[in-house]
């Protein structure tokens, strides 16, 4: 991969109007679900970022007719629930959790065998955790140990499980809804916390019925989805950076364009609430089945909290950028019940514990948290080198960090920002960050 180095340097504030790219989430789930309705599908707003364009092009390894995005317009020709073919080799889907996971249960139900294999960071993640609800279904899925490449065997059949998830995992429930959409009988998957719903929100709105609602959803196999036009919003999690760095900087006032607000994403604003973030909500409105809003951010100063526990889920992607906050906050920030943050594209506490340390924050990682001390208002990080590990969402937390150091921060492996945020650079430095990009 051709690496990427950040140089940022200190101060400046934020202003302007934006929109941050299209929903990861939803951006993945239109292609899916496209590729399965009968008709044409249309799509506005999509995310063109490496994660979803790799599912994009896994749809079209196994024959389904997608047009080139331009400018975030999709076409695609669905082949219905029975039209995918085997693709000619692997299915690479590079440093996407969401595509192998969502993909493992939908392949499962398929007549062929497919091969699933990512980066190296992919290649370290957990996939026991949909390996195990998918053979109880009756799929055959081989892999290293728990560990990709995923080996899904083909004309397995599968029949409905009522399943309760060990962890609070969207992509799990996703996996197990997409594989109940070919197997027999009804497949129900209870959470123990709410988690985001997209994909419910996505398969009623091509017309797929599911049953059940919040914790406990399920469908039946064998029904239909019909192609329809859908509009992603902007992603909260890439309007998280701006939201926390216009928190940041004195004299920033920034607002965000149609961010998509579906309360099972916005953990992340209750928590910069509770902080003291000064974030209004303009314009509510709806993009078919998500709702949307424009936020408004002003600088304010924040306080240190403890995190309440049943936010994590709502707020799961957005903690290195919130520890940049909490670094700059009054008093400790505390999070807990937060172990996946261990298994997501890095080790997320550790990496961004080390960064913060090496920026002159005092940040204890714990097993399923972290204990930051915030350095108060007129606290300042120290300048530095800092490695983001190739994770996308540590190098952009980083890179807002710097609007409040003393001294210019460098950040290591930033080329994986384009998995969920290309242009990041660009549009941060347009609103006001003194950001260089090099290679590396
Ligand atoms: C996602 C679910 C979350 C999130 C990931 C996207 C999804 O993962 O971290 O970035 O689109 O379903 P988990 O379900 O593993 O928590």
């Amino acid at each position: 991969m051709n690496e990427e180095r950040y140089r940022v340097r200190p101060g400046g504030r934020l202003r302007g109007r934006v929109r941050v790219p299209g929903d990861k989430s939803i951006s993945h789930r239109s292609i899916m679900l496209g590729a399965l309705a009968e008709g044409c599908s249309r799509v506005h707003g999509f995310l063109e970022g490496e994660d979803s364009l790799n599912t994009l092009r896994a749809f079209r390894a196994m024959g389904v007719d997608i047009g080139d995005p331009r400018d975030g317009e999709v076409e695609i020709q669905g082949v219905g629930l029975r039209g995918l073919r085997a693709a000619p080799g692997p299915l690479d889907l590079g440093n996407s959790g969401t595509s192998m996971r969502l993909l493992a249960g939908l392949l499962a139900g398929q007549p062929f065998d497919s091969v699933l294999i990512g980066d190296a960071s992919l290649s370290r993640r957990p996939m026991g955790r949909v390996i195990e609800p998918l053979t109880q279904m009756g799929a055959r899925i081989d892999s290293e140990d728990g560990r990709p490449p995923l080996r899904i065997h083909g004309g397995r059949r599968l029949h409905g499980i009522n399943y309760r998830l060990p962890i609070a995992s969207a992509q799990v429930k996703s996996c197990l809804l997409l594989a109940g959409l070919y197997a027999e009988g009804e497949t129900w998957v209870e959470e123990p916390a709410p988690t985001r719903d997209h994909t419910e929100r996505m398969l009623r709105a091509f017309g797929y019925p599911v049953l059940g609602e919040g914790r406990r959803v399920g469908v039946a196999g064998g029904g239909r989805l019909t192609a329809t036009e859908l509009t992603v919003p902007a992603d909260i999690s890439s309007a998280a950076f701006f939201l926390v760095g216009a928190s940041i900087a004195p004299g920033s006032e920034i607002v965000l364009e149609s961010v998509g607000v579906n309360p099972t994403r916005t953990g992340v604003l209750d928590i910069l609430r509770a902080m003291g973030a000064d974030i209004e909500w303009l314009d509510r409105r709806d993009f078919g089945a998500e709702p949307v809003a424009d936020l408004r951010v002003r600088a304010a100063p924040l306080r240190g909290i403890e995190i309440p526990e049943e936010w994590v889920p709502l707020a799961i992607d957005e903690f290195p950028v919130l520890f940049v906050a909490a670094a700059l906050a009054e008093g400790e920030t505390v999070l807990r019940g937060a172990a996946e943050l261990r298994v997501k594209e890095t080790d997320r506490i550790q990496v961004m514990a080390d960064g913060l340390r090496t920026l002159g924050v005092e940040a204890e990682p714990t097993a399923d948290g972290v204990r930051i001390q915030g350095m108060g208002p007129g606290g300042a990080f120290a300048g530095g080198r800092v490695d983001s590990h190739g994770d996308h969402r540590v190098a952009m937390a980083f890179a807002m960090a710097a609007l409040r150091a003393r001294a210019p921060i460098e950040i290591e492996h930033c080329a994986n920002v384009r998995t969920s945020f290309p242009g990041f650079a660009q549009l941060a430095a347009r609103t006001g960050l003194d950001i260089a990009v090099s290679p590396a």
